[in-house]
């Protein structure tokens, strides 16, 4: 078997090309999605371990100077098999929600207590749960939640480590419902009034002032306004450590983007990149970073594999209607996200023709790809969605009653069924049917 990558278009390390019996088919690691889709059906997504694993250490070497903790944002892909790869690998965990907390919990006890809470809207009870995990941080997002806080704390006859999330008001480059960091966004607190709170936060006995934390958007590729966020909050630690404040943590977020265009992502220069931009202005402060990446660790080691269903042209216009939607992958249609599509087998794909790719959705938003240029392909075909792995399978529904997709994780040679496709009996099942 040879190894082949020189179709069009570079692709993530973890897919590549090999020739088989004269037919050039597209690879997960060492396992053919040609096989996978017949033995798993489609559409199903396919994750990479190693391209994770990749991932991860880039992570850890940029940084490795400081004092860190990679907190991985769950959100980005929720998995458990994914989860519990990344805890072996001594990961810590970004959680949003009850729900998040409990699947950390599930994979390993010991990184709850690596885990950092953020979000706008903890309930009561998620506070309770992750208190009695023991959490290493909750990003606090206003004054009302202090006090809330402070109160199931004391009630549990707890202390919770807490940094404010503050809202930098700085601008990134990204898609206008991924970014965060700007005054009129709901996210944090400003900044401006941070001095006031962490004086209100020193008061109460349950609550220990810990940290600070930021994150301004998603999807950034541009490292400046990481830069820029970060020169204003070490000028609040230098603030707040004069006022007697013990500050240790500074929670960074997350939001490094990815080359969706070329999938040239992977390269750990962009990390390495980004870790300079953010340490620069905190050199000196003797902090203990904690990163919050999700997309750049899980996008690149995913794609969605889907087969063509029908070939059709309405008047001029050419669509493949194929088995994967807008509820299976949603960022085309939530963002206009841009996503390569590459067929599995090139061996016949010699001539082009510009296509729409759609799914069977009953809505004209539900396209993953508009006016595309691939290669013919046939009916009965596979394609390759790629870039899938982030808020992929974490942004799925079950719109028009679809269940969601199967979810594999390739580690070399290893096949693992990390999620089984549902039914319609697993959906119908909390309607008491
Ligand atoms: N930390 C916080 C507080 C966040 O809100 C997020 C993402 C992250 C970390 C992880 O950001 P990342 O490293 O993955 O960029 N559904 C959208 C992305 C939403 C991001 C929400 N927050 C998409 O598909 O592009």
């Amino acid at each position: 078997m040879s190894r082949t990558n020189q179709q069009a278009g570079a692709r993530p390390p973890g897919f590549l090309y090999r020739v088989l019996k004269q037919a050039s088919i597209l690879h997960c690691e060492q396992v053919s999605l040609a096989d996978l889709a017949k033995r798993f059906g489609t559409p199903v997504y396919v994750y990479s371990a190693s391209s994770i694993r990749d991932r991860l250490q880039a992570f850890e070497r940029a940084f490795r100077k400081v004092p860190h903790t990679l907190c991985y944002s769950v959100k980005a892909n929720s998995n458990l098999g994914i989860l519990r790869l990344l805890a072996k690998m001594n990961c810590g965990f970004d959680v949003v929600s009850g729900g998040e907390l409990e699947r950390v919990l599930k994979v390993s006890r010991a990184a709850a207590r690596k885990t950092v809470f953020s979000g706008v809207g903890k309930t009561r009870q998620e506070m309770e749960a992750a208190l009695a995990a023991d959490i290493l941080l909750f990003n606090v997002e206003s004054e009302s939640e202090l006090s809330v806080l402070a109160e199931c704390a004391g009630r549990k006859k707890k202390t919770a480590r807490i940094a404010l999330r503050v809202n930098p008001d700085v601008s990134a480059e990204t898609h206008p419902y991924i970014s965060t960091g700007l005054r009129e966004h709901k996210f944090g607190v400003p900044i401006a009034d941070a001095a006031r709170l962490y004086l209100l936060a020193a008061a109460h006995r349950s609550l220990s002032v810990a940290g600070v934390s930021v994150h301004i958007g998603s999807q950034i590729l541009d490292v400046k306004p990481f830069a820029q966020t970060m020169e204003r909050v070490a000028e609040l630690v230098n603030e707040l450590r004069a006022n007697g404040h013990s500050i240790t943590y500074i929670d960074v977020g997350g939001g490094l983007g990815i080359d969706y265009e070329k999938s040239t992502s992977d390269s750990p220069e962009r990390v390495a990149e980004y870790a300079e931009a953010l340490l620069g202005p905190l050199r000196g402060l003797k902090l203990h970073l904690l990163l919050e990446p999700g997309r750049s660790i899980v996008g690149p080691a995913g794609i969605l594999l889907t087969r063509v269903l029908y070939k059709k042209t309405n008047y001029h216009k050419k669509f493949l209607v194929v088995d994967a939607a807008m509820n299976d992958l949603l960022r085309p249609a939530l963002y206009g996200a841009y996503h390569q599509i590459v067929p599995v087998n090139t061996t016949t794909a010699d001539s082009r023709e510009t296509v729409d790719v759609v799914g069977p959705v009953c809505e004209t938003g539900d396209f993953l790809a508009r006016n595309r240029e691939l290669p013919i392909v046939h009916e009965g075909d596979l394609l390759a969605v790629l870039d899938a792995g982030a808020y992929g399978m974490t942004l799925a529904s079950n719109y028009n009653t679809r269940p969601r997709p199967a979810e594999v994780l390739i580690d070399g040679k290893t096949v693992k069924l990390v999620r089984r496709r549902e039914s319609v009996a697993d959906l119908l099942r909390l309607e008491g049917n």
